[in-house]
């Protein structure tokens, strides 16, 4: 009888991670969308008022500039939590959907948005949820969000990693400077308080005339040692394009200076070694799919909403020409609320890389020399 010498498992489409491992379930306008998170080492404390702040950076109906979907968002966890602290055990993550306005969604029932996966769905399964979109709505990245809380905060005790992101271009606009501190003050994520009336009312005639636009995001994270990642085929920077190229609406990936790299010449490029650390990081902190201690650097192009206002050529279920309007409550630029979840999806890459390489080198150590 042939034996199976098989080592890899095949894991369903809906679950992340090797070690840390996240599985997502729900739909837009179901009754529930919730998270299973295996591997999570034991002994971390966690409270349910420690997903709020993320839950609400990432929330709809906050500003003008998003969708006025209104959902409380409020996080159970049934299981993998003893007395405050993760048990080692599965961690389950429920939030009950609270402001479905599935109504709006009857148009969508019968044709196919443009730009939406309404048709490749259709194509897939042979059936679909189009209720606020099913499975392929944003709703889904509430989950990633709330499981990226627990990995942020394992991160940030064990290792003082810090992911923190940013909003760094919506249409033509990019900032006029960079100030961390001005990120969180502002609803679009931007570093610059002095574009903001710009953005305000950029986004305003944008809403009015019932269109959309993309965005790009970067995404940081300070404070990764070296050594996380893996050759070949466990490419840190591998993990992390797929990562974030599987959030909604993504359509380009880079890490370090990216698609620049194209018109620069190696000398300019590489990141010189001085007794004082890395000269620069063009890069984006990985060498070899491996992290070399610097910044781990990220942007993500999102795509323009689908979803709009000014009609579309489509077909419908009848296979006729038809015209689609989408109404709804959308957002005219998801990219606006997407930089908590680039945030979560990068988190969930560097804790499953971190328990990976404890798992086989956690005896290796600090080599010499130590680049600072
Ligand atoms: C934060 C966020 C919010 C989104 N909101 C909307 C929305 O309101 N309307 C819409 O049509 N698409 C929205 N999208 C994008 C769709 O989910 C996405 O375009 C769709 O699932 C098709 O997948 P694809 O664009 O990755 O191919 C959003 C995406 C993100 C990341």
């Amino acid at each position: 009888m042939p034996v199976s010498l098989q080592t890899t498992s095949l894991v369903s489409s809906n679950s992340f991670g090797q070690l840390f491992t996240v599985t997502t379930f729900g739909e837009s306008h179901g009754p529930a969308i919730g998270c299973v998170i295996d591997g999570c080492p034991p002994g971390l404390p966690i409270a349910v008022e420690e997903f709020r702040a993320d839950l609400d950076r990432r929330a709809t109906g906050k500003s003008r500039h998003t969708s006025q979907r209104r959902e409380a968002d409020e996080i159970e966890i049934l299981s993998g939590v003893y007395e405050g602290k993760t048990t080692g055990t599965p961690i389950a993550l429920l939030i009950r959907n609270t402001d479905q306005r599935s109504k709006d969604y009857g148009d969508i029932a019968q044709s196919f948005r443009p730009g939406h996966a309404d048709y490749t769905y259709w194509q897939k399964y042979g059936i679909r949820d189009p209720r606020g979109g099913g499975r392929s709505s944003a709703r889904e990245t509430t989950m990633r969000v709330a499981a990226g809380v627990i990995a942020k905060k394992w991160l940030a005790e064990r290792h003082g990693v810090r992911v923190r992101g940013y909003l760094s271009q919506i249409g033509e606009i990019t900032p006029g400077s960079f100030d961390w501190a001005a990120v969180e003050q502002n609803p679009f994520f931007w570093p610059d308080a002095h574009d903001v009336p710009t953005l305000e009312s950029y986004m305003d005639a944008l809403r009015k005339s019932g269109d959309s636009v993309g965005a790009r995001v970067n995404v940081v994270a300070d404070g990764v040692p070296p050594g996380w990642g893996e050759p070949i085929y466990g490419k840190l920077d591998g993990d992390l394009a797929a990562a974030l190229m599987s959030i909604n609406a993504v359509k380009g990936v880079e890490i370090g200076d990216g698609f620049e790299v194209v018109a620069q010449h190696g000398s300019q490029h590489r990141d010189e070694i001085t007794m004082d650390g890395f000269a620069s990081n063009h890069a984006g902190g990985i060498l070899g799919g491996i992290s070399t201690g610097q910044a781990v650097v990220a942007s993500m192009a999102l795509k323009p909403t689908s979803s709009i206002l000014i009609p579309g050529r489509s077909v419908n279920l009848a296979g006729e020409p038809v015209d689609v309007v989408t109404k709804g409550r959308h957002d005219p630029c998801v990219g606006i609320r997407a930089t908590p979840i680039a945030e979560a999806m990068m988190a969930l890459v560097l804790m499953d890389h971190a328990l990976r390489h404890r798992a086989q080198c956690g005896d290796v150590g600090e080599m010499s020399p130590r680049i600072p």
